[in-house]
């Protein structure tokens, strides 16, 4: 039986870090952090994660400014959005939501983004200072992710770590940060062949694939830390019913209430055979946010 990476509960110690960082600030008069959120259309799950966003903000005393702005927004006009942001000296941090709207270059609106304020980590100038080991501000998952196993004291120096996702906002950050822990990483993606073999390599499997199930038991080496960045919900009983064998409870829950949220790995055979391992919901998630908030303060200090 694996141990269980409490995510939501180093989240909560990381805020709690923070609150009493920003407090500290105010006690000596200095500007109160302060995020900006840009929020295009109406997608459910962009609308619930910008919320959760901002009520950290008020658990840690970060202000937070939101622009919810309609899904015909021209990217002409999101640009002089993002570009008013960059010249307001009360705005720290700068974050559009993703993803955008059908027609919107999500690279080209990000580049438009003070890299001083990207507090996302995608600017190409933070992407880089990451792939030469250097500070500036990273993505919130992976580093966040990171800050958790450290605080495990999960040893990273010469293992096999495998990446399942080659995404710029979690796969590729994740993959360049196990490597500054001297970690062996492959990255996998889906024209990968045979990855239940390449994952079962893994001393530290991270899956960011945005499927729900995809890495079954077998697929994990025994012993090995699992972490699971997917957040997918489940609604199709016939799929649950594949996915959930192990875990009665969450096909129940399937059943009673019509959907339930589940990771990229069946998390219950996980249990079963990983040394540790991360759940779905209250793993990973939490953690983003907490990241979030980080880069916002550190971004705030950097800028004085
Ligand atoms: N959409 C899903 N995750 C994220 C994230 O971490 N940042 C942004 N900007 N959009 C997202």
């Amino acid at each position: 039986m694996a141990q269980i990476l409490d995510g939501k509960a180093h989240a909560d110690r990381m805020l709690e870090e923070i609150r009493q960082a920003v407090a500290t600030r105010n006690a000596t008069g200095a500007r109160v952090p302060c995020l900006a959120v840009i929020l295009v259309g109406e997608n459910p799950a962009s609308q619930v994660y910008v919320r959760n966003k901002v009520a950290a903000c008020a658990k840690t005393g970060i202000r937070s400014l939101e622009f919810l702005l309609p899904e015909t927004t021209t990217s002409d006009k999101l640009i002089d959005t993002i570009i008013e942001l960059n010249t307001n000296p009360e705005v720290d941090g700068i974050l559009v939501q993703l993803p955008l709207p059908k027609g919107m270059d999500a690279k080209v609106m990000l580049q438009r983004i003070d890299p001083a304020k990207d507090v996302d980590g995608l600017h190409p100038m933070n992407q880089g200072l990451l792939l030469q080991g250097q500070r500036g501000l990273r993505p919130c998952t992976p580093s966040a992710v990171m800050n958790m196993l450290k605080a495990y004291g999960v040893p990273m120096k010469g293992k096999r770590a495998v990446v399942l996702g080659r995404s710029e906002i979690v796969g590729k950050p994740m993959a360049l940060m196990l490597m500054e822990e001297h970690a062996t990483v492959t990255i996998a993606h889906s024209r990968t062949v045979d990855l239940p073999s390449v994952c079962r390599e893994a001393d530290i499997l991270v899956a960011a694939i945005g499927q729900p199930g995809f890495v079954e038991g077998s697929w994990i080496k025994p012993g090995a830390i699992v972490v699971d960045v997917g957040i997918n919900r489940v609604e199709d009983l016939q799929l649950g019913e594949r996915i959930f064998t192990h875990d009665p409870k969450k096909l129940e829950a399937l059943r009673t209430r019509g959907s339930v949220l589940c990771g990229d790995v069946r998390y219950g055979e996980a249990f079963e055979i990983a040394g540790s391992v991360t759940p779905v919901p209250g793993g990973v998630g939490p953690l983003t946010i907490a990241g979030l908030l980080t880069n916002t303060l550190q971004a705030c200090q950097n800028r004085g």
